[in-house]
């Protein structure tokens, strides 16, 4: 049995609250919002588990966080990462069938983060891993992959075609090889003409460049061919909301992300009246609070399929030790194609 420290490193919050700022999941100084800290080891309670930390990765959720820009209030002195893989070395009455496994985990409200050497999780946040999905895998397989599913399951409720944004993130990559194979067709948005080559090598019906002159009749024509109901978006600025208005009737916009730095301005309620579109949002908490356990399992389950099996794999850009992190953070997150990690 591992001995288990009395205190730990940890990246840790200098701020509570929200900042009542929506400026984006950008940063120019880690600095200005994290500290690394020696703090003690915290204790599972009932249903908890304590997870020493393999790989950590950086989503643009932890971002929002550190912020004070995401949907639940930061703890001042309270360790950050939302997501990571590592081992179960303690538990609480009720998870101690995962001791000793290897999981991957989602750090649940009242748990502790995992920026830090270890994490606290209810044990089901976690999900134990095969052996052939790899640590860095491990690291970003619930919040993006979970999200994927759920939404191309939105999306192919409502028809063949559908529309994302910033098609070239992690996320929409996962989607545009899932939508593939499930034979659904997608108009893929992106900000940069370098990625219309390899996104549609990955499966993409179209790839339309937002930056080129002429993109909203390029987009126009797309639309009346494809016809696609729901667009899924992770940008939510004034281009999206063009994108949602040429759309067809009774048309869905899902925001699920905010990268855009500005709110867009609605230019056509009618639409909403006379046309049946409807503009609403997703959020991967809210989905797993509201599907039963035994569909979220399922979903884990296909989801670790598509990575041991390499129909999908986590592209990482950079990887930080825990004590680079503040020196490092601010630059590693402007590399784009890939995941931040963190290793203890
Ligand atoms: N609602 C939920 O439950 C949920 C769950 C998971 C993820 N998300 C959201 O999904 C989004 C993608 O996450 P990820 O981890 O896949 O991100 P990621 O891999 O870090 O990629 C971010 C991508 O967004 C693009 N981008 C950034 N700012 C942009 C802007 N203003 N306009 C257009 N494109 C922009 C970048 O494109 P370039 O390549 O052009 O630089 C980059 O490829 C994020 O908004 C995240 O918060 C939401």
């Amino acid at each position: 049995m591992e001995t288990i420290p009395k205190t730990m490193r940890a990246l840790v919050q200098l701020e509570d609250g929200y900042s009542g700022k929506s400026e984006g999941p950008v940063i120019s100084d880690a600095a200005l919002y994290l500290a690394e800290a020696e703090i003690p080891v915290p204790t599972p309670e009932k249903g908890q588990v304590l997870i020493k930390l393999r790989i950590a990765s950086v989503n643009p959720s932890d971002l929002h966080f550190i912020k004070g820009e995401y949907g639940q209030p930061r703890r001042k002195g309270a360790p950050v990462g939302f997501e990571g893989c590592g081992d179960v070395v303690a538990a609480g009455k009720g998870a101690e069938r995962l001791i000793g496994k290897r999981v991957a985990f989602a750090v649940s409200l009242g748990g502790s983060g995992a920026w830090a050497e270890y994490a606290l999780t209810d044990a089901v946040a976690c999900i134990p891993l095969r052996s052939d999905v790899s640590d860095v895998n491990g690291s970003a397989q619930i919040v993006n992959p979970l999200t994927a599913m759920a939404m191309v399951d939105i999306a192919a409720k409502d028809g063949d075609a559908f529309v994302i944004s910033a098609a070239t993130s992690q996320l929409g990559k996962l989607i545009i090889s899932l939508a593939k194979d499930m034979n659904l067709k997608v108009i893929a948005l992106v900000r940069r003409a370098d990625a219309v080559t390899p996104l549609k090598a990955m499966g993409a019906t179209e790839v339309l460049v937002t930056t080129a002159s002429g993109f909203s009749d390029q987009f126009s024509v797309a639309s009346r061919a494809l016809k696609p109901r729901v667009f899924l978006d992770a940008v939510s600025d004034q281009i999206c909301e063009t994108v949602f208005t040429l759309m067809p009737n009774n048309a869905r916009w899902v925001s699920y992300g905010k990268l855009g730095t500005e709110a867009p301005r609605l230019t056509q309620m009618g639409q909403l009246i006379f046309m049946g579109k409807r503009i609403e949002g997703f959020w991967l908490t809210n989905w797993m609070r509201s599907t039963p356990p035994a569909d979220q399992a399922r979903v884990a389950g296909e989801v670790q399929a598509r990575f041991a099996d390499g129909r999908w794999n986590t592209d990482v850009s950079a990887s930080l030790r825990l004590k680079e992190v503040i020196e490092g953070l601010a630059d590693a997150t402007k590399l784009t194609d890939g995941k931040v990690v963190i290793i203890p």
